[in-house]
């Protein structure tokens, strides 16, 4: 029987997962574990390298996804795939202290003698823990994000944005249907999202350099953390995605108003002129703004970027002949306040199912 899954997330980690499996096999010894590596079609051919690891040693598999990216639902991924009581999660790339792990079982169970646990937490923040070779720069978002994310979810924990703790499969099944998937933060979306108590403890370690290869936290992630942060909020009753969408929908509506008046108003042109200039540049600017917010994740940059644009216009289009086809059908039956809502309404959902999958298509 499987005591323990360990799920590794990997984008682009070949050099690292070797040393990796080492490591575990060295660390847990007289433990009965499996490795899941779950890959996002890296280009490096991380998955390859997994798969003749897998070769040799059948604790450890392989599951590459196609067309998709991102830390947190990778890790979900790789978490139902196993049968383990018990599971931790772990970066590729050394960063994590892989010798802690045996401790951190045993405080799961409470095999140490002291209470047993829902979830151990490994911290760079209690006393033992440490930050090697971080730039003061990256220590202060680190902890700005720390505090933030104590406040909208009280956890207690020291270190709430880990991507290194152990859990059991049952706590996670408690919160599983509920979770964001959003971003890299998956513990606190799932101590969000778990209902009743959630028995939590922290063990120490020391958070190495990378191994090799390059970090994926960028500027995204804190925007993407915020956009968790959002959903664990208002998700419930709208996407937080959503909600992003309409808001910079409702600031197209003024930037509209403002072309269309400067046009029209001052610059006396054409009314149909100043209209579909001030059409062009509210859609402009609403693929400007969701492409640098709602989507700064998966943004188009260089070249896509007018791709993007061009996909969006037309979509955009669409949704105006949706928007006026509704309020026309209801305007007969319901008056015209209720239909022009319900078919800005239409327009608007149109809109951001429709670019959701062809503009800003997860990659
Ligand atoms: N499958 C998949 N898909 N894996 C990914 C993706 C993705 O889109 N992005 C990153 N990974 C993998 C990396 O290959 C690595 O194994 C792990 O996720 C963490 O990514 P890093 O890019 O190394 O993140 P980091 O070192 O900056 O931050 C990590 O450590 C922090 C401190 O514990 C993350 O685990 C953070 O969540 C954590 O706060
Ligand atoms: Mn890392």
């Amino acid at each position: 029987m499987i005591e323990l899954s360990v799920v590794v997330p990997t984008y682009n980690e070949r050099p690292n997962v070797g040393e990796l499996v080492r490591r575990l096999d060295a660390a847990l010894q007289g433990v009965r574990w499996e490795a899941v590596f779950v890959d996002d079609d890296s280009p490096d051919g991380t998955a390859d390298a997994v798969r003749a690891l897998a070769q040799a040693d059948p604790r450890v598999r392989c599951i590459q996804r196609l067309g998709r990216r991102g830390l947190s639902r990778a890790v979900i991924e790789g978490v139902l795939s196993t049968a383990a009581p018990a599971f931790a999660v772990i970066d590729a790339d050394l960063q994590h202290d892989e010798t802690v792990l045996p401790a951190m079982l045993a405080r799961l169970r409470g095999d140490d003698g002291q209470p047993a646990m829902d979830v151990v937490v490994a911290s760079r923040y209690v006393a033992g823990g440490s930050l090697e070779g971080w730039d003061a720069e990256r220590a202060r978002m680190s902890r700005f994000a720390t505090a933030l994310a104590n406040r909208m979810v009280p956890t207690g924990l020291t270190d709430p944005m880990s991507g290194f703790f152990l859990m059991r499969r049952d706590t996670f099944d408690r919160a599983v249907r509920g979770l964001s998937g959003e971003g890299y933060k998956l513990l606190l979306d799932i101590l969000a999202s778990a209902r009743g108590a959630v028995r939590l403890a922290e063990v120490p370690y020391a958070f190495r350099p990378r191994h090799a290869g390059q970090s994926k936290l960028d500027s995204a992630v804190l925007w993407e953390f915020s956009l968790l942060l959002i959903d664990k909020k208002v998700g419930r009753w709208i996407p937080a995605r959503f909600l992003l969408f309409s808001l910079v929908g409702i600031s197209g509506v003024f930037v509209h108003f403002a072309v269309l008046s400067l046009l029209y108003m001052l610059g006396h042109q054409a009314f149909t002129t100043s209209q579909a200039v001030a059409t062009i540049v509210a859609m402009t600017s609403n693929y400007a703004l969701n492409n640098s917010l709602t989507y700064r994740d998966q943004r188009h940059r260089g070249l896509g970027w007018w791709g993007g644009l061009l996909t969006f216009y037309a979509i955009c289009g669409a949704g105006v002949v949706a928007n006026v086809g509704v309020a026309g059908f209801l305007f007969e039956r319901q008056g015209w306040a209720l239909a022009a809502a319900a078919g800005a309404l239409v327009g608007t959902v149109w809109n951001y199912a429709a670019t959701r999958v062809v503009t800003w298509r997860a990659r």
